[in-house]
This record gives C-alpha cells, sequence and structure tokens, in this order.
C-alpha cells in the first residue's frame, strides 16, 4: 500500500523502505540504536541542566490521553510530559560541526539538526509517552539523559522494539512490551536511535522519579531519488512535541 502523509510529518501507514545509506550505516547495523556515556564532559553536562531548568517555566505540559492510528511515522501518541525548547547551548552542542562528524564515525550517516532542539522533563508520577516512531523529518534522535531521580516503584524508561522495524504499531502494541529492551538512560548517557525506524516509548513514571533529557533530531542525507516525501519544513514549535 502506498504510503500516505495526512499531517505534517505524519506517515499513516507502515512501510519498510529505508533508504541505502540507512541500510548501510553502522547505527543500522547496531540494531538501530546505541548507547554511549560521557559524550558531554561533566561541566557540559551541568551546564546543559541548567539550562533545562531554566527553560522548564516556560516549557508547556504535552498531554494526550489516547493516541491516534497511525502505524507508520509521525501521528499523535498518547503522552503526558512537559516539553521545553533547547538554548543557546543546546544547539550549539548538537549543530556543531564536531556533532556532525561524531554522527558520521560512531553511526555511519551524514545527517543535519532539524530543529534547535528540546528539553522532555517526566516530572509528575505517571508521565510517559506512548508507542510511536518519530516523525518524516526526524530520522535519528539524539538524547542525552540531564537527570534520571529514583522513585518509589518500577521507573518509567525509554524502551525500544528493535526486533520490530518491518512492523505497523499496532502489531507491537499487541506483542507488549515483553518485547521491548528497557534502555534506562543515567545522567550523561546518551542514545543515537533511528526513531523513525525503530519503535519505542517511554513507560510511565513512578512516584518520586523525575526523568529530563536533551533531545535533538537530525534528517540522514540521502540521494535525493530516495529522499521521504517531505516537502514542508517544521518550526520548532512542532518539533519540541513531535520528537521525544
Ligand atoms: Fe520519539
Amino acid at each position: 500500500m502506498q504510503a500516505s502523509v495526512e499531517l505534517p510529518g505524519t506517515q499513516r501507514n507502515w512501510v519498510f523502505d529505508p533508504p541505502p545509506e540507512v541500510l548501510a550505516s553502522r547505527l543500522f547495523a547496531a540494531g538501530g540504536y546505541f548507547v554511549v556515556s560521557g559524550l558531554f564532559d561533566r561541566a557540559t553536562l551541568d551546564e546543559l541542566r541548567a539550562e533545562a531548568e531554566a527553560a522548564r517555566s516556560e516549557g508547556a505540559r504535552q498531554v494526550l490521553a489516547e493516541s491516534d492510528g497511525v502505524e507508520g511515522r509521525g501521528g499523535s501518541p498518547a503522552r503526558a510530559f512537559r516539553s521545553g525548547r533547547g538554548g543557546a547551548l543546546h544547539w550549539g552542542l548538537h549543530g556543531s560541526p564536531d556533532m556532525q562528524a561524531r554522527l558520521e564515525e560512531w553511526c555511519g550517516v551524514t545527517a543535519m539538526p532539524t530543529g534547535s532542539g528540546s528539553f522532555s522533563y517526566y516530572e509528575q508520577p505517571g508521565d510517559f509517552l506512548s508507542l510511536h516512531r518519530d516523525i518524516l523529518q526526524c530520522d535519528m534522535a539524539v538524547i542525552t539523559c540531564l537527570s534520571a531521580s529514583v522513585g518509589d516503584g518500577p521507573s518509567g524508561e525509554l524502551t525500544v522494539y528493535p526486533g520490530f522495524i518491518r512492523e505497523p504499531l499496532s502489531t507491537v502494541r499487541a506483542a507488549g512490551p515483553r518485547y521491548g529492551t528497557v534502555v534506562a538512560l543515567q545522567p550523561g548517557h546518551t542514545i543515537f536511535l533511528l526513531g523513525g525506524l525503530v519503535p519505542h516509548e517511554v513507560t510511565p513514571t513512578c512516584a518520586g522519579q523525575e526523568r529530563i533529557v536533551a533531545i535533538n533530531c537530525f534528517r540522514i542525507e540521502t540521494s535525493s531519488d530516495r529522499k521521504p516525501p517531505v516537502a514542508e519544513t517544521m518550526p520548532d514549535k512542532v518539533l519540541e512535541t513531535a520528537c521525544r
């Protein structure tokens, strides 16, 4: 079935057809994600955390009770968390030539940032983000944990489903979380994730837990005839809530 784009950045039906640049990448060979420690040094992490705290009050809660029926990318997954805009340091780190070099060296892709970045704050008991793939403008997400306090119960964590890259989201949902891989990011850990390919979610946080992450989205450069059908550009306001 031909994929259709019904909403900005959304691919309603799932078609597994990654471009050859993605299939040939080290990130794909690694299963669509890997985690590193120390991408940013301690002082930089502290500054980024401070920037996140400064952006929190002007951020907005993102709350949606039920996911839409999107099987592919984007759409509106159910959620409850706060989103804030990245500042000068966030952009300085993720939009830098050094970051681009890391992505080429570690992930084996040429990728460009598609926005100035955001912070997500899982700050209330039960905050979560339902199963989704990232929007068409976000082939790869770089997510760094800035705070991961321990709560009073099972913690909410990023959970990925690399075994389901060929499946629509309804199949992943039917399989359930026991088929997912929990990626419990600690402060200073960074995940490189093919978020437009690998289904993922953040499970509900518990009382007392707080999880703050810095996120930036990247488009992977492909040969022009294989680029996804994305003509529109997305304002940062949309990207803030679309790539988590
Ligand atoms: Fe995501």
